[in-house]
């Protein structure tokens, strides 16, 4: 079985991808699957890549430059896609039989590769157009799950009286900063790896926080903080269909003097402790699933998601709170990543898991 493997891409979470398609590759069996390393530059070309330097060596993050320019394009034969490399023949290099969409964020995770590959008819690892489209975008992701029952923080798009999208500091009135309070959470709507967020503890700083955020985006949230742990869980679509499957839970604990979970804590600084699985009773975890699970479905997430959530407390009534804050629909595969972590904990290792998705996708 060839698999292209895609990643890197017009995205603010390039580098994250190529590392998380570095774990992919050295992941897929060399003795069933054919590898076929297609990275995507920042500028949006496509190159037949080699495969290597995929990893953050000494703080440095990987980035896909040069290679042999090639192009997915319609088989002749009218199967699927083939990898071309330009040139007086314009020379077919291989067919693929399925293609790994390993692209975070714009232009890979938002339903726009998927929206070539849905056209080409080949098959591909994960959701489709819409799922992927609902799942990058923070506002209508919230919009879906308030309506499937699954509870949000609250939060304001920038938007002017009218309804445009706007990114005004100014349409975040009065009255929605004391709804909100501080600290906020200034968000790209569209966006992954915490690229361009900033934490606001004083409104001061608003207008400075909007404006990092509508360099990635265009459409800026507003979040008020939750209270409560940062917990994640994978789901899996099952082999031979079916529900879905979900993972033990993991928990992502702050060291002492870290604010949030941002891009340097993630994936750069020594900042976070991960439990893997989370210490939760056995209430929780299951709480944590079946809602994971409920909004994959909600969703129409199909092949794997990640659930990210604040689990707090309710002051009213002292009961658990577990509020939703984001579904990934292609979440990190680096090799600290809680996905692959956590379904490693689950009894599912991450050759197995690769797998599976792969099989899924050809199913
Ligand atoms: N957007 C990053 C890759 C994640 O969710 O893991
Ligand atoms: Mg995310």
């Amino acid at each position: 079985t060839r698999v292209a493997v895609v990643f890197g891409g017009r995205s603010a979470e390039h580098a994250i991808s190529c590392v998380s398609a570095g774990s992919v590759m050295a992941a897929l069996d060399p003795d069933r699957y054919e590898v076929v390393p297609v990275g995507i530059t920042r500028e949006g070309g496509w190159v037949l890549h080699d495969g290597d330097r995929l990893a953050i060596e000494g703080g440095r993050l990987p980035e896909v430059t040069g290679g042999t320019a090639v192009s997915l394009v319609g088989d002749p034969a009218g199967r699927g896609l083939s990898v071309l490399e330009p040139g007086e023949a314009f020379g077919r290099l291989t067919d693929v039989d399925v293609v790994f969409p390993v692209l975070h964020g714009a232009y890979g995770e938002d339903g726009t590769v998927q929206g070539l590959l849905e056209m080409s008819g080949l098959p591909y690892v994960g959701s489709g157009v819409f799922a992927s489209a609902a799942s990058m975008d923070k506002e209508f992701t919230k919009k879906l799950l308030t309506a499937a029952g699954i509870e949000q923080g609250d939060h304001v798009v920038l938007r002017d009286a009218a309804g445009a999208l706007t990114t005004d500091p100014a349409a975040l009135t009065q009255e929605h900063r004391d709804r909100l309070g501080l600290p906020v959470f200034v968000k790209p709507s569209r966006a992954g790896s915490s690229i361009g967020i900033t934490r606001v503890t004083d409104w001061a700083d608003f207008d400075a926080a909007v404006a990092t955020a509508a360099a990635v985006d265009t459409k800026v949230v507003v979040e008020a903080a939750v209270a409560g742990r940062e917990v994640e869980c994978g789901v899996l679509a099952a082999v031979g269909g079916g529900l879905p499957e979900t993972s033990l839970p993991a928990e992502i604990r702050l060291h002492a003097g870290v604010d949030w979970y941002d891009f340097d804590a993630k994936y750069l600084d020594d900042a976070v402790d991960f439990d893997v699985p989370a210490d939760l009773t056995p209430e929780q975890t299951a709480a944590v699933q079946e809602v994971s699970r409920r909004a994959y479905l909600a969703l129409d997430c199909r092949g794997l998601a990640r659930v990210d959530f604040f689990l707090g407390t309710d002051p009213a009534t002292g009961a658990d709170r577990l509020v939703v804050n984001e579904v990934n629909t292609m979440p990190g595969f680096t090799p600290i990543s809680m996905f692959p972590r956590m379904w490693a904990a689950s009894g599912v290792d991450y050759p197995t898991l690769v797998d599976r998705l792969v099989a899924g996708a050809l199913a």
